[in-house]
């Protein structure tokens, strides 16, 4: 730590690990497949790319401060108000904002014990105090969660499915938090993964948004739109929510060819339904394929899996990597037996199951 000795930031900032994002080198590999951050492999829509390379023709322009164009471009895709919803600079720059609008010192955070990363960080960063409830099973407990409710709990995050385990908890599980919060807080539905949920009728948390004020729902388009190297993602929340959102963002947080692109991204239904279907069945064909070489498998309704590797965990990872398979540490979730692996294609899914079926063998 570089602390200096009378300039110093609130409390709790220090107490902040720096976020360390999935690994993208292997040295000495002469083939590097990235499986450590949940990226899309097929990139984005084909037509993205042109509406980015035409939006970067206004390079010189300040971009459209409140993202109407885009705003209503995900509203008719999803039936939503357009009014209601807000965009940020990825789906963590909403997360930070939720903590810095709501969360101050003396404030509670809650999330569940392998929640993502970031609802700790973030909340830190605010001065707030993050509280972790325990889960059952990988699994976010509701009534654990509810147990930890405190007069002091200000904003509730839990993603679903959740980052790193793949797991999700149901829709009347949810209804039940949302309804059991202290009237001062807010739940946060974190949607990141929703476009990859094959349950029938998923919608991310709209509906209980719409049905509570009490509810905001968080989007990215980092994972199934392919678009995580320009930071966007989107809030559907009460009016109340939108506005101190609003208030509390930068003018322009979101560039011109990010909303350029999101807005061709949203656009192009069949791309993403084509990515949800061969995500669930390269998920499912390497789930089995991992579990046939002798690993535990949390069954994952997100682009990733996450595996049960033990006390032999940096010795598999080793292993990977020597294969140029750069795959998750999960330790900073509490999760130092395992190992989490994004769904590659088929390239990158039978190249996994080779090197686990492989390094099993050999031990
Ligand atoms: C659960 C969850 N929420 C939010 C994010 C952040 O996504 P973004 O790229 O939109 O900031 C991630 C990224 O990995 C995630 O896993």
């Amino acid at each position: 730590m570089i602390a200096h000795p009378t300039i110093c930031p609130r409390p709790g900032v220090l107490d902040i690990a720096p976020y360390v994002g999935g690994e993208s080198t292997a040295p000495g590999a002469n083939r590097v497949i990235k499986l450590s951050s949940n990226e899309n492999p097929f990139g984005p829509s084909p037509g993205v790319l042109d509406a980015y390379l035409a939006a970067a023709k206004g390079l010189a322009l300040y971009p459209d401060g409140g993202h109407l164009a885009l705003r209503r471009a995900i509203a008719g895709v999803h039936g939503l108000e357009a009014e209601r919803i807000v965009c940020g600079a990825g789906s963590d720059e909403l997360i930070a904002l939720l903590c810095k609008a709501y969360a101050g010192a003396g404030d509670e955070v809650l999330y569940s014990r392998h929640g993502f990363l970031m609802y700790r960080l973030s909340a830190l960063a605010a001065g707030a105090t993050p509280v972790a409830a325990p889960e059952r099973d990988l699994t976010a407990d509701v009534d654990a969660l509810i147990g930890a409710l405190s007069e002091r709990t200000r904003l509730v995050f839990l993603a679903n499915p959740n980052n790193p385990t793949g797991t999700m908890v149901d829709e009347a599980a949810l209804a039940r938090l949302a309804g059991a919060l202290p009237p001062r807080a807010l739940l946060v539905l974190d949607a990141a993964y929703a476009e990859y949920v094959r349950t029938q009728g998923h919608d991310g948390g709209i509906a209980l948004v719409r049905a509570r004020d009490n509810v905001v729902m968080t989007r990215t388009f980092s994972k199934i739109h392919g678009l995580a190297a320009l930071r966007l993602g989107w809030a559907y929340g009460p009016e109340h929510v939108i506005d101190v959102l609003n208030r509390v963002r930068g003018p322009f947080n979101v560039t011109a060819t990010a909303l350029a692109a999101g807005e061709a991204a949203i656009g192009d239904a069949d791309y993403v339904e084509h990515c949800a279907v061969t995500n669930e069945v390269w998920r499912d064909w390497l789930a089995k394929e991992v579990s046939a070489a002798g690993f535990g498998v949390t069954p994952s309704h997100g682009n990733f899996i996450l595996v049960e590797t033990g006390a032999r965990t940096a010795e598999v990872d080793a292993h990977l990597k020597s294969r140029g398979l750069i795959v998750r540490r999960v330790a900073g979730y509490g999760l130092p037996g395992h190992l989490r692996v994004s769904i590659g294609d088929e390239v990158g899914c039978r190249a996994v199951a080779d090197a686990l079926r492989s390094f099993g063998a050999g031990s």
